[in-house]
C-alpha cells in the first residue's frame, strides 16, 4: 500500500481521498480552508453523497487525516494527486491558477525530497496543460527533471450522486505518462482496482476527459432536439430513445430527453473545448450547437407551459432545484434559468427540493420553499417537474396540471405535459 496525498477537498478530491482509503492506501487530504479540514478529521462530509458519511466513519483516523500542511504531506507521501478546481471564465477558458499555484508549492516540496515522487493531475485541464504548465512549473521550481520525479495525467470519470461507487468501479482508468518508473507506481495505486488500465500520453489523457464529457453532453442535446420534435407530432421520444439505444454502437445511456445537462462539469467542459478551439482557429460548429440546444431547453419548457395556461400571479410548485437527482449541488441546474423566466412571468412560486435548497436559497431568497413534495402540490395550482429526485416518481398530483421536464413520473397524473415527450 502507498501513502497518498491528495490536495484540494472539493468533490473530485474529498472522493478521491476516502476511495483510496477505503481501497487500503494511507491518505492525507489538504486543504487551506481550515474548516473544511476540521469538519474532514471530525468525520463530517463537507458536502451531500450518498454513502460519503459511512465511508468516512469507516477511513478518517485510520486511514484518512486531514491538514492544510501541504509540504509535509508531499514529504510524508509517494503520490500527490492535484484537485484543485478549474473553473470557468465568462469566455468558457478554464482558469488554472489554483493548479498553478499548487503545483508550485508541491516543486517547492520536491526540491527537498530524495525519494522519488510521483505528481497525479486528476484535475480537469485542457490539453496540453500538464506538459505546458504544470511540468516546467514542476521542473523551474524544484530544480529536479521529469524522470527523477514522476508526473501523470489522470482524470477523473465520477458522477455526483454516484461518486464512490464510480470512483472505485470505474470503467476504465486513464493514464498518461512517460516513464517506466511512474508507470510502476501508478500500478501500485490503482492495484486494487479491476477496471482496465489504459496508458497513454499526458495530452491524449486530457483530451479523452473532454471528448468523453462532450460526446455525452452533444447525446443529451441530440435527444433533446429529437424530443422537441416528437412533441410536435405526438411520438413518445422515449419509446424512441429506448429503441434507439438497442444498437450497440449508440448504448441506451444518455438519451434521457428533458430540461438539459447543468452541473460543474458538462457545461464548463463543452465550453471549454470550444474556447480551445477557437484559440487555435478551428471551427467547432457542433460543440457550439450542443451548448445552443441546452440554452434553448428551459425557454422551450416555458413556451409549452405558457401554451397551456396563463402564469401572471398564479401558484407555482417547483420540485426539485438541484441540477440533478441525488445531489445537492445546484450549479448550472436547469431549474436556475426556469424560475428566472417564471418570476419575469410574474408567478407566485413555491420551491422544493430534498437536498438542494439551502443552495437555491442564496440564488432565490425572494421566493418560497415548502418542506415536503406534497405540501408544494397541495399549495399550488400548477407542477412543474425540474429535477430526476427518485421520491418525485410516486407522488399524489390530484388532479393539478403537471408540467415533467425529466420524465420521472411512475403514473401519469390525469393533466400531465411532458416536456419533449
Ligand atoms: C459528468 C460525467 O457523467 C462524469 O463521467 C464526469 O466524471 C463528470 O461529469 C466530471 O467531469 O467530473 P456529472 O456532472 O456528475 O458527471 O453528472 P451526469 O450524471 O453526467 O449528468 C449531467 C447532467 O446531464 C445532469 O444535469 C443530468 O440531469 C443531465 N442528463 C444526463 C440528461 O439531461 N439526460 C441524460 O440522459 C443524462
Amino acid at each position: 500500500m502507498l501513502k497518498i496525498s491528495v490536495i484540494g477537498t472539493g468533490y473530485v478530491g474529498l472522493i478521491t481521498g476516502v476511495g483510496f482509503a477505503l481501497k487500503g492506501h494511507e491518505v492525507v487530504c489538504i486543504d487551506n480552508n481550515k474548516e473544511k479540514v476540521e469538519m474532514i478529521n471530525n468525520k463530517q462530509p463537507p458536502i451531500f453523497e450518498e454513502g460519503l458519511q459511512e465511508a468516512m466513519n469507516k477511513v478518517v483516523l485510520s486511514k484518512l487525516s486531514a491538514s492544510s500542511d501541504l509540504r509535509k504531506a508531499v514529504l510524508d507521501s509517494d503520490v500527490s494527486f492535484i484537485c484543485v478546481g478549474t473553473p470557468c471564465s465568462e469566455e468558457g477558458k478554464c482558469d488554472l491558477t489554483a493548479v498553478e499555484s499548487v503545483s508550485k508549492e508541491i516543486a517547492f516540496a520536491l526540491k527537498e525530497k530524495k525519494a522519488f515522487h510521483v505528481v497525479v493531475v486528476k484535475s480537469t485541464v485542457v490539453p496540453s496543460t500538464t506538459e505546458k504548465v504544470v511540468l516546467p512549473l514542476l521542473e523551474g521550481n524544484s530544480g529536479k527533471k521529469l524522470g527523477e520525479f514522476g508526473l501523470c495525467m489522470n482524470p477523473e470519470t465520477l458522477r455526483e450522486g454516484f461518486a464512490l461507487q464510480d470512483f472505485l468501479n470505474p470503467d476504465r482508468v486513464i493514464l498518461g505518462l512517460k516513464h517506466d518508473e511512474t508507470k510502476k507506481v501508478m500500478e501500485k495505486v490503482y492495484e486494487n482496482f479491476s477496471s482496465p488500465k489504459f496508458f497513454c500520453g499526458f495530452s491524449e489523457a486530457e483530451m479523452i476527459k473532454y471528448a468523453s464529457n462532450s460526446l455525452l453532453a452533444t447525446k443529451i442535446s441530440f435527444i433533446n432536439e429529437v424530443g422537441n420534435i416528437c412533441k410536435k407530432l405526438g411520438i413518445d421520444t422515449y419509446t424512441v430513445s429506448k429503441g434507439v439505444g438497442l444498437d450497440k454502437r449508440i448504448s441506451p445511456f444518455f438519451l434521457n430527453a428533458g430540461l438539459g445537462f447543468g452541473g460543474s462539469c458538462f457545461p464548463k467542459d463543452v465550453s471549454a473545448l470550444i474556447s480551445k478551439g477557437k484559440e487555435l482557429g478551428v471551427k467547432t460548429l457542433l460543440l457550439d450547437s450542443v451548448m445552443e440546444v441546452n440554452e434553448l431547453q428551459p425557454k422551450v419548457f416555458l413556451d409549452l407551459i405558457k401554451s397551456k395556461t396563463e402564469l401572471k400571479g398564479k401558484k407555482v410548485g417547483v420540485l426539485g432545484l438541484a441540477f440533478k437527482g441525488g445531489t445537492d449541488d445546484i450549479r448550472e441546474s436547469r431549474s436556475i434559468p426556469v424560475i428566472k423566466m417564471l418570476l419575469d412571468e410574474q408567478a407566485v412560486i413555491l420551491a422544493h427540493d430534498p437536498k438542494a435548497e439551502e443552495n437555491m436559497k442564496k440564488e432565490f431568497p425572494e421566493i418560497s420553499y415548502a418542506d415536503s413534495a406534497q405540501q408544494t402540490i397541495d399549495s399550488s395550482e400548477i407542477i412543474l417537474i425540474l429535477t430526476d429526485w427518485n421520491e418525485f416518481s410516486s407522488l399524489d398530483f390530484k388532479d393539478k396540471l403537471v408540467f415533467d421536464a425529466r420524465n420521472i413520473l411512475k403514473n401519469k397524473p390525469v393533466n400531465y405535459e411532458g416536456l419533449s415527450w
